[in-house]
Protein backbone atom coordinates (compact mmCIF):
# COMPACT_ATOMS: atom_id res chain seq x y z
CA UNK A 1 0.00 0.00 0.00
CA UNK A 2 1.37 3.86 -0.78
CA UNK A 3 1.61 5.53 2.23
CA UNK A 4 1.55 9.31 1.92
CA UNK A 5 3.12 11.56 4.37
CA UNK A 6 0.45 14.30 3.21
CA UNK A 7 -2.03 14.87 0.45
CA UNK A 8 0.66 17.09 -1.89
CA UNK A 9 3.21 13.99 -1.63
CA UNK A 10 0.45 11.40 -3.30
CA UNK A 11 -0.09 14.49 -5.86
CA UNK A 12 3.18 13.96 -7.61
CA UNK A 13 4.84 11.34 -10.05
CA UNK A 14 7.69 11.16 -8.70
CA UNK A 15 9.43 11.97 -5.55
CA UNK A 16 11.13 15.49 -6.21
CA UNK A 17 14.87 16.09 -6.49
CA UNK A 18 16.68 19.74 -5.40
CA UNK A 19 18.65 19.42 -8.68
CA UNK A 20 15.40 19.17 -10.83
CA UNK A 21 12.83 20.23 -9.05
CA UNK A 22 13.95 22.17 -6.52
CA UNK A 23 16.80 24.05 -7.05
CA UNK A 24 14.82 25.81 -10.21
CA UNK A 25 11.86 27.41 -8.35
CA UNK A 26 14.36 28.81 -5.29
CA UNK A 27 16.40 30.02 -8.27
CA UNK A 28 13.21 31.72 -9.57
CA UNK A 29 11.23 32.36 -6.58
CA UNK A 30 13.66 33.35 -4.13
CA UNK A 31 17.49 34.00 -5.07
CA UNK A 32 17.24 37.57 -6.54
CA UNK A 33 17.18 38.50 -2.85
CA UNK A 34 18.52 35.19 -0.64
CA UNK A 35 21.96 35.56 -2.03
CA UNK A 36 25.52 36.95 -1.76
CA UNK A 37 24.84 40.57 -1.24
CA UNK A 38 21.10 40.16 -1.56
CA UNK A 39 18.42 41.94 0.69
CA UNK A 40 17.97 38.63 2.16
CA UNK A 41 19.60 37.58 4.91
CA UNK A 42 20.96 34.88 4.37
CA UNK A 43 21.47 32.76 0.74
CA UNK A 44 19.34 29.77 -0.68
CA UNK A 45 22.62 28.67 -3.53
CA UNK A 46 22.80 25.29 -2.24
CA UNK A 47 21.07 22.20 -0.77
CA UNK A 48 23.05 22.59 2.42
CA UNK A 49 21.79 26.04 2.52
CA UNK A 50 17.65 25.22 2.05
CA UNK A 51 18.58 21.58 4.43
CA UNK A 52 19.74 23.56 7.06
CA UNK A 53 16.49 25.73 7.27
CA UNK A 54 14.17 22.87 6.48
CA UNK A 55 11.87 23.41 8.98
CA UNK A 56 11.82 27.59 8.64
CA UNK A 57 11.50 27.50 5.18
CA UNK A 58 8.88 25.10 4.76
CA UNK A 59 6.99 27.45 7.24
CA UNK A 60 7.43 30.44 5.48
CA UNK A 61 6.31 28.48 2.62
CA UNK A 62 3.37 26.86 4.19
CA UNK A 63 2.28 30.39 5.59
CA UNK A 64 2.58 32.38 2.18
CA UNK A 65 5.62 34.66 4.36
CA UNK A 66 7.76 33.81 1.66
CA UNK A 67 8.26 35.15 -1.14
CA UNK A 68 6.87 38.35 -0.12
CA UNK A 69 3.45 38.96 -1.88
CA UNK A 70 0.24 40.12 -0.04
CA UNK A 71 -2.04 40.40 -2.87
CA UNK A 72 -4.60 38.22 -3.72
CA UNK A 73 -6.26 38.11 -7.44
CA UNK A 74 -9.65 36.89 -7.67
CA UNK A 75 -10.54 33.88 -10.06
CA UNK A 76 -11.53 36.04 -13.10
CA UNK A 77 -10.20 39.44 -12.28
CA UNK A 78 -8.99 41.53 -14.81
CA UNK A 79 -6.48 43.42 -12.31
CA UNK A 80 -3.53 41.17 -11.97
CA UNK A 81 -0.08 41.86 -11.41
CA UNK A 82 2.92 41.33 -13.62
CA UNK A 83 5.11 41.60 -10.82
CA UNK A 84 3.32 38.86 -9.05
CA UNK A 85 5.55 36.83 -6.97
CA UNK A 86 3.48 34.66 -5.11
CA UNK A 87 4.41 30.67 -5.55
CA UNK A 88 1.78 28.56 -7.74
CA UNK A 89 0.05 25.86 -6.16
CA UNK A 90 1.95 23.63 -8.01
CA UNK A 91 5.78 25.00 -6.80
CA UNK A 92 4.80 25.52 -3.24
CA UNK A 93 3.83 20.95 -3.46
CA UNK A 94 7.10 20.78 -5.06
CA UNK A 95 8.80 22.74 -2.44
CA UNK A 96 7.21 21.36 0.67
CA UNK A 97 6.85 17.72 -0.45
CA UNK A 98 11.26 17.95 -1.06
CA UNK A 99 11.78 20.28 2.35
CA UNK A 100 9.11 17.37 4.21
CA UNK A 101 10.64 14.25 3.07
CA UNK A 102 12.96 12.34 4.83
CA UNK A 103 15.43 11.69 1.79
CA UNK A 104 15.77 15.21 0.44
CA UNK A 105 17.14 13.87 -2.82
CA UNK A 106 19.77 15.79 -4.30
CA UNK A 107 19.42 14.43 -8.04
CA UNK A 108 21.64 15.06 -11.08
CA UNK A 109 23.35 18.43 -9.53
CA UNK A 110 25.14 19.12 -12.87
CA UNK A 111 21.70 20.19 -14.29
CA UNK A 112 21.13 22.19 -11.25
CA UNK A 113 20.71 25.66 -12.22
CA UNK A 114 24.27 27.90 -11.65
CA UNK A 115 23.90 30.18 -8.44
CA UNK A 116 23.07 33.58 -8.72
CA UNK A 117 26.09 35.90 -8.60
CA UNK A 118 26.51 38.01 -6.45
CA UNK A 119 24.12 40.64 -6.37
CA UNK A 120 25.38 44.12 -8.24
CA UNK A 121 25.70 47.64 -6.53
CA UNK A 122 22.58 48.67 -8.34
CA UNK A 123 19.41 46.33 -9.29
CA UNK A 124 18.82 48.84 -11.81
CA UNK A 125 21.01 49.62 -14.84
CA UNK A 126 24.11 51.81 -14.17
CA UNK A 127 22.47 55.35 -13.26
CA UNK A 128 23.39 58.05 -14.77
CA UNK A 129 23.61 60.26 -11.84
CA UNK A 130 23.53 59.67 -8.21
CA UNK A 131 22.41 61.90 -5.49
CA UNK A 132 23.67 61.24 -1.78
CA UNK A 133 22.69 63.21 1.32
CA UNK A 134 26.23 65.35 1.87
CA UNK A 135 26.97 64.13 5.59
CA UNK A 136 26.29 60.99 7.23
CA UNK A 137 23.28 60.92 9.52
CA UNK A 138 24.26 59.81 13.12
CA UNK A 139 22.04 56.90 14.37
CA UNK A 140 21.66 56.83 17.76
CA UNK A 141 21.56 52.94 19.70
CA UNK A 142 18.56 53.03 21.49
CA UNK A 143 15.39 54.48 21.40
CA UNK A 144 13.33 56.53 18.91
CA UNK A 145 13.95 59.45 16.27
CA UNK A 146 12.12 61.87 14.38
CA UNK A 147 11.84 61.84 10.85
CA UNK A 148 15.26 63.60 9.37
CA UNK A 149 15.07 65.88 6.11
CA UNK A 150 17.63 66.32 4.06
CA UNK A 151 17.27 68.79 1.06
CA UNK A 152 19.78 67.92 -1.88
CA UNK A 153 19.27 70.56 -5.22
CA UNK A 154 19.75 69.02 -8.24
CA UNK A 155 20.73 71.70 -10.03
CA UNK A 156 19.14 70.44 -13.17
CA UNK A 157 19.17 73.37 -15.39
CA UNK A 158 16.30 71.16 -17.93
CA UNK A 159 13.53 68.95 -16.93
CA UNK A 160 14.60 65.40 -16.54
CA UNK A 161 13.46 62.30 -17.78
CA UNK A 162 13.13 59.39 -15.23
CA UNK A 163 13.12 56.00 -16.22
CA UNK A 164 14.37 54.00 -13.52
CA UNK A 165 15.24 55.07 -9.80
CA UNK A 166 16.75 52.86 -7.17
CA UNK A 167 17.05 54.51 -3.05
CA UNK A 168 19.71 52.93 -1.42
CA UNK A 169 20.73 53.28 2.28
CA UNK A 170 23.83 52.96 3.73
CA UNK A 171 22.97 51.48 6.86
CA UNK A 172 19.87 49.16 5.86
CA UNK A 173 19.80 47.50 8.84
CA UNK A 174 18.68 51.21 10.95
CA UNK A 175 16.62 51.93 8.28
CA UNK A 176 12.98 51.91 8.52
CA UNK A 177 11.76 53.77 5.32
CA UNK A 178 12.89 56.63 3.46
CA UNK A 179 10.64 58.82 0.67
CA UNK A 180 12.26 60.91 -1.40
CA UNK A 181 10.09 64.02 -2.52
CA UNK A 182 10.63 66.08 -5.03
CA UNK A 183 10.19 70.11 -5.07
CA UNK A 184 10.14 72.09 -7.70
CA UNK A 185 11.49 75.70 -7.50
CA UNK A 186 8.31 77.47 -7.57
CA UNK A 187 6.85 75.12 -5.20
CA UNK A 188 5.91 77.39 -1.99
CA UNK A 189 4.21 76.27 1.77
CA UNK A 190 5.18 73.33 3.65
CA UNK A 191 7.71 71.23 2.91
CA UNK A 192 6.87 67.98 0.68
CA UNK A 193 7.92 65.92 3.32
CA UNK A 194 5.08 67.29 5.22
CA UNK A 195 2.76 66.09 3.07
CA UNK A 196 3.35 62.61 2.06
CA UNK A 197 -0.24 62.74 -0.54
CA UNK A 198 1.76 65.51 -2.38
CA UNK A 199 5.38 65.54 -4.41
CA UNK A 200 6.02 61.78 -3.86
CA UNK A 201 8.76 60.34 -6.47
CA UNK A 202 10.58 57.72 -4.73
CA UNK A 203 10.85 55.71 -1.65
CA UNK A 204 13.11 53.23 -0.39
CA UNK A 205 10.80 50.49 1.69
CA UNK A 206 11.46 46.85 2.81
CA UNK A 207 10.31 44.75 -0.02
CA UNK A 208 11.00 48.54 -2.44
CA UNK A 209 13.62 50.73 -3.00
CA UNK A 210 13.48 50.65 -6.78
CA UNK A 211 11.31 51.16 -10.09
CA UNK A 212 12.21 50.81 -13.70
CA UNK A 213 9.84 52.05 -15.96
CA UNK A 214 9.19 50.16 -19.86
CA UNK A 215 10.89 52.39 -22.81
CA UNK A 216 7.51 54.16 -23.07
CA UNK A 217 7.18 55.60 -20.10
CA UNK A 218 9.11 57.74 -17.39
CA UNK A 219 8.86 59.98 -14.61
CA UNK A 220 9.84 63.96 -14.87
CA UNK A 221 12.15 65.90 -12.65
CA UNK A 222 11.52 69.18 -13.06
CA UNK A 223 14.57 71.28 -13.77
CA UNK A 224 15.59 73.10 -10.37
CA UNK A 225 14.24 70.79 -8.53
CA UNK A 226 15.05 69.75 -4.98
CA UNK A 227 15.18 66.69 -3.46
CA UNK A 228 13.89 66.22 0.12
CA UNK A 229 15.02 62.73 1.45
CA UNK A 230 12.72 62.00 4.40
CA UNK A 231 14.50 59.52 6.00
CA UNK A 232 13.34 57.45 9.28
CA UNK A 233 15.94 55.67 11.30
CA UNK A 234 14.78 52.95 13.61
CA UNK A 235 17.79 52.87 15.95
CA UNK A 236 18.60 48.90 16.73
CA UNK A 237 21.28 48.65 19.47
CA UNK A 238 24.14 49.90 17.77
CA UNK A 239 24.81 53.59 17.18
CA UNK A 240 26.20 53.80 13.47
CA UNK A 241 26.03 55.93 10.68
CA UNK A 242 23.88 56.27 6.95
CA UNK A 243 24.60 58.15 3.72
CA UNK A 244 21.77 57.40 1.43
CA UNK A 245 21.78 58.09 -2.18
CA UNK A 246 19.22 58.02 -5.19
CA UNK A 247 20.51 56.70 -8.70
CA UNK A 248 18.47 57.78 -11.48
CA UNK A 249 18.03 56.28 -15.06
CA UNK A 250 17.53 59.02 -17.49
CA UNK A 251 15.77 58.70 -20.83
CA UNK A 252 17.29 60.57 -23.48
CA UNK A 253 14.13 62.13 -25.04
CA UNK A 254 10.28 62.64 -23.84
CA UNK A 255 8.56 59.61 -23.09
CA UNK A 256 5.27 58.77 -25.02
CA UNK A 257 3.98 59.08 -21.66
CA UNK A 258 4.77 60.77 -18.32
CA UNK A 259 4.39 58.74 -15.23
CA UNK A 260 2.90 60.69 -12.33
CA UNK A 261 2.39 59.60 -8.29
CA UNK A 262 -0.60 60.61 -6.15
CA UNK A 263 -1.28 59.01 -2.88
CA UNK A 264 -4.98 58.87 -1.88
CA UNK A 265 -5.14 59.36 1.97
CA UNK A 266 -7.36 59.69 5.15
CA UNK A 267 -5.38 62.12 7.34
CA UNK A 268 -8.57 62.28 9.40
CA UNK A 269 -8.36 58.97 10.49
CA UNK A 270 -9.13 58.13 14.65
CA UNK A 271 -8.96 54.65 15.99
CA UNK A 272 -10.13 53.78 18.86
CA UNK A 273 -7.96 51.53 21.87
CA UNK A 274 -8.52 48.30 22.24
CA UNK A 275 -10.58 47.44 18.67
CA UNK A 276 -9.58 44.44 16.80
CA UNK A 277 -11.26 46.05 13.21
CA UNK A 278 -11.58 49.86 12.50
CA UNK A 279 -12.05 50.42 9.39
CA UNK A 280 -10.55 53.55 7.51
CA UNK A 281 -11.68 55.38 4.18
CA UNK A 282 -10.68 57.58 1.41
CA UNK A 283 -11.42 58.46 -1.89
CA UNK A 284 -9.73 60.63 -4.94
CA UNK A 285 -12.24 61.63 -8.07
CA UNK A 286 -10.01 60.86 -11.53
CA UNK A 287 -9.00 64.47 -12.72
CA UNK A 288 -9.07 63.21 -16.35
CA UNK A 289 -8.89 60.14 -18.10
CA UNK A 290 -6.08 58.20 -16.57
CA UNK A 291 -4.12 54.53 -16.58
CA UNK A 292 -2.77 53.39 -13.13
CA UNK A 293 0.08 51.83 -13.71
CA UNK A 294 0.61 50.73 -10.00
CA UNK A 295 -0.22 50.73 -6.52
CA UNK A 296 1.72 50.69 -3.06
CA UNK A 297 -0.53 50.87 -0.17
CA UNK A 298 0.87 52.59 3.19
CA UNK A 299 -0.20 51.82 6.69
CA UNK A 300 1.70 51.35 9.78
CA UNK A 301 2.31 48.79 12.09
CA UNK A 302 -1.89 48.24 12.83
CA UNK A 303 -2.71 48.02 9.71
CA UNK A 304 -4.54 44.58 8.42
CA UNK A 305 -5.99 44.62 5.33
CA UNK A 306 -5.86 47.58 2.38
CA UNK A 307 -8.59 47.55 -0.16
CA UNK A 308 -9.01 49.47 -3.53
CA UNK A 309 -12.26 49.78 -5.69
CA UNK A 310 -14.38 51.71 -7.85
CA UNK A 311 -17.92 50.95 -8.29
CA UNK A 312 -19.46 50.01 -11.12
CA UNK A 313 -23.61 49.99 -11.83
CA UNK A 314 -23.68 49.68 -8.48
CA UNK A 315 -21.42 47.07 -8.10
CA UNK A 316 -17.76 47.23 -6.36
CA UNK A 317 -15.29 46.20 -8.80
CA UNK A 318 -11.89 45.43 -6.67
CA UNK A 319 -8.70 47.24 -7.86
CA UNK A 320 -6.43 45.85 -5.45
CA UNK A 321 -7.06 43.57 -2.04
CA UNK A 322 -4.20 42.93 0.19
CA UNK A 323 -6.56 41.44 3.05
CA UNK A 324 -2.95 40.75 5.38
CA UNK A 325 -1.10 44.14 4.58
CA UNK A 326 2.55 43.42 6.46
CA UNK A 327 4.43 46.59 7.61
CA UNK A 328 7.41 44.82 7.13
CA UNK A 329 7.02 44.59 3.52
CA UNK A 330 5.47 48.08 1.02
CA UNK A 331 5.48 46.65 -1.63
CA UNK A 332 4.71 48.21 -5.26
CA UNK A 333 1.84 46.10 -7.12
CA UNK A 334 2.05 46.67 -10.43
CA UNK A 335 -0.96 45.84 -12.82
CA UNK A 336 0.37 43.55 -16.11
CA UNK A 337 -2.57 45.57 -18.05
CA UNK A 338 -2.65 49.31 -16.82
CA UNK A 339 -6.33 50.17 -15.12
CA UNK A 340 -8.35 52.57 -17.66
CA UNK A 341 -9.72 54.78 -14.85
CA UNK A 342 -12.21 57.37 -16.80
CA UNK A 343 -12.48 61.00 -15.64
CA UNK A 344 -14.94 62.28 -12.34
CA UNK A 345 -14.69 58.45 -11.26
CA UNK A 346 -14.16 57.92 -7.93
CA UNK A 347 -10.98 55.64 -6.63
CA UNK A 348 -12.05 54.65 -3.02
CA UNK A 349 -9.69 52.98 -0.61
CA UNK A 350 -10.58 51.22 2.44
CA UNK A 351 -7.64 50.42 5.59
CA UNK A 352 -8.54 47.84 8.47
CA UNK A 353 -6.57 48.29 11.37
CA UNK A 354 -6.33 45.93 13.92
CA UNK A 355 -4.97 47.43 17.36
CA UNK A 356 -5.99 45.16 19.45
CA UNK A 357 -3.65 43.11 21.67
CA UNK A 358 -3.59 40.44 19.52
CA UNK A 359 -2.10 42.17 17.13
CA UNK A 360 1.35 41.21 17.83
CA UNK A 361 3.19 44.44 16.01
CA UNK A 362 1.09 46.80 17.83
CA UNK A 363 3.17 49.50 20.45
CA UNK A 364 -0.07 49.95 22.24
CA UNK A 365 -3.19 48.58 21.90
CA UNK A 366 -4.56 51.42 25.00
CA UNK A 367 -3.79 54.23 22.65
CA UNK A 368 -6.15 55.82 20.55
CA UNK A 369 -4.06 56.59 17.49
CA UNK A 370 -4.22 59.23 15.08
CA UNK A 371 -2.39 60.54 11.57
CA UNK A 372 1.26 60.84 12.50
CA UNK A 373 4.30 60.63 11.38
CA UNK A 374 6.51 57.67 13.90
CA UNK A 375 5.57 54.21 13.56
CA UNK A 376 3.60 54.35 17.04
CA UNK A 377 1.19 57.16 15.20
CA UNK A 378 -0.63 55.86 12.08
CA UNK A 379 -1.54 56.26 7.86
CA UNK A 380 -3.72 55.04 5.70
CA UNK A 381 -2.02 56.00 2.15
CA UNK A 382 -2.54 54.67 -1.36
CA UNK A 383 -0.10 55.52 -3.86
CA UNK A 384 -0.96 55.31 -7.43
CA UNK A 385 1.54 55.64 -10.47
CA UNK A 386 -0.48 56.88 -13.15
CA UNK A 387 -0.53 58.21 -16.35
CA UNK A 388 -2.77 60.18 -18.59
CA UNK A 389 -5.14 58.65 -20.61
CA UNK A 390 -4.58 61.16 -23.59
CA UNK A 391 -0.95 62.70 -23.08
CA UNK A 392 -0.84 66.42 -23.36
CA UNK A 393 1.26 67.52 -26.80
CA UNK A 394 4.40 68.33 -25.47
CA UNK A 395 7.65 69.24 -27.08
CA UNK A 396 10.27 67.30 -27.87
C1 LIG B 1 12.07 40.30 -2.28
C2 LIG B 1 13.11 39.64 -1.57
C3 LIG B 1 12.88 38.22 -1.08
C4 LIG B 1 12.40 37.14 -1.80
C5 LIG B 1 12.01 37.08 -3.25
C6 LIG B 1 12.39 36.03 -0.86
N1 LIG B 1 12.82 36.44 0.37
FE1 LIG B 1 12.93 35.29 2.05
N2 LIG B 1 13.51 36.95 3.12
C7 LIG B 1 13.78 38.18 2.60
C8 LIG B 1 14.21 39.06 3.67
C9 LIG B 1 14.64 40.52 3.53
C10 LIG B 1 14.15 38.32 4.85
C11 LIG B 1 14.46 38.79 6.27
C12 LIG B 1 13.39 39.67 6.81
C13 LIG B 1 12.22 38.91 7.25
O1 LIG B 1 12.36 37.86 7.90
O2 LIG B 1 11.09 39.37 6.99
C14 LIG B 1 13.70 37.00 4.47
C15 LIG B 1 13.50 35.95 5.37
C16 LIG B 1 13.24 34.64 5.00
C17 LIG B 1 13.11 33.54 5.91
C18 LIG B 1 13.23 33.63 7.42
C19 LIG B 1 11.86 33.89 7.97
C20 LIG B 1 11.78 33.60 9.44
O3 LIG B 1 10.64 33.41 9.87
O4 LIG B 1 12.81 33.58 10.10
C21 LIG B 1 12.88 32.42 5.17
C22 LIG B 1 12.71 31.01 5.70
C23 LIG B 1 12.83 32.82 3.79
N3 LIG B 1 13.05 34.18 3.72
C24 LIG B 1 12.63 31.97 2.73
C25 LIG B 1 12.39 32.39 1.43
C26 LIG B 1 12.06 31.49 0.35
C27 LIG B 1 11.97 29.97 0.48
C28 LIG B 1 11.86 32.26 -0.75
C29 LIG B 1 11.45 31.83 -2.12
C30 LIG B 1 10.40 30.83 -2.23
C31 LIG B 1 12.09 33.65 -0.36
N4 LIG B 1 12.41 33.68 0.97
C32 LIG B 1 11.98 34.75 -1.21
C33 LIG B 1 13.67 38.55 1.28
C34 LIG B 1 13.14 37.76 0.27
Amino acid sequence: MMFCAALYACLLAAPPTYAADVAPIVSRACCECHRDGGVAPFALASPQDLIKRARTIARAVRDDSMPPWFAVVAEGSAHRFKNDASLSAADKATLLAWLDSDERALGDLSKAPPPRPVAPAWRISTPDVVFEIPAPVEIKAKGTMNYVNVRVPTNFTEDVWVREWEVVPSAREAVHHVLVFARPPEAKGRGAGEDEGRGFFAAFVPGGGMRSYDSTRAKKLPKGSTLIFQLHYTPNGQATQDRTKIGLVLAKTAPEHEVRTVGIFDSALDIPPHTATHREMSSLTAPADIRILSWMPHMHTRGKSFVAYRKRDGAREVLIDVPRYDFNWQLSYDYATPLEVSKGTLIHIEGVFDNSAENSANPDPSKRVRWGQQTTDEMLIGYIDYELAHEIAREK
